[in-house]
């Protein structure tokens, strides 16, 4: 069994690529050493993020993230014990997506407006589900960058 968490949160100024860049350089060292695997996604200023691992960690994690000011709004969407984690192969997986495919990952591919497609996913927790999935199939689908874990 591991935990998981999934959740969104709003840039407090917009990121720039070489601030993501450091965020994901720690995220990876801290979280590979803590157990811990997962996902950021970034797109327009908006982060969702897929966090696995003990609990006792993620929730320690939790914590760090909740008290980071380059972020705002940190809006849990699920929580809870999963039968395996499925981002094994990433200690953070950085993906910089269009709003048009976090839509097409979350089974909302009529609504074209990343904050339409916000307010659905926060509406209908079952959209997380199934955006997690599509997140994980689009990083299946693509090399794996050096810094990635084994
Ligand atoms: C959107 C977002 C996602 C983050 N994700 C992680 C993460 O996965 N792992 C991590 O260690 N820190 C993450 N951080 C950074 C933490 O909030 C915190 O700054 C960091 O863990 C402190 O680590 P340090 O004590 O090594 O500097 C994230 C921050 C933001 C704004």
């Amino acid at each position: 069994m591991s935990y998981q968490v999934v959740y969104s949160s709003v840039a407090s100024t917009p990121m720039q690529l070489d601030e993501l860049e450091d965020l994901r350089e720690r995220a990876q060292d801290n979280n590979a050493e803590d157990g811990i695997t997962g996902a950021l996604v970034y797109v327009d200023g908006f982060f969702l993020q897929i966090l696995e691992g003990p609990q006792e960690r993620v929730d320690g994690l939790m914590r760090r993230i909740g008290r980071d000011l380059r972020h705002e709004d940190v809006t849990v969407l699920q929580a809870g014990e999963v039968e395996a984690a499925a981002f094994t192969g990433w200690s953070m997986a950085y993906v910089s997506a269009t709003p048009r495919q976090v839509a097409d990952w979350a089974g909302l591919s009529g609504t074209k407006k990343l904050p339409e497609v916000w307010e659905d996913i926060h509406q209908d927790r079952s959209r997380v589900t199934q955006l997690s999935a599509g997140i994980l199939a689009a990083l299946n689908a693509e090399p794996k960058l050096p810094g990635d874990a084994d």
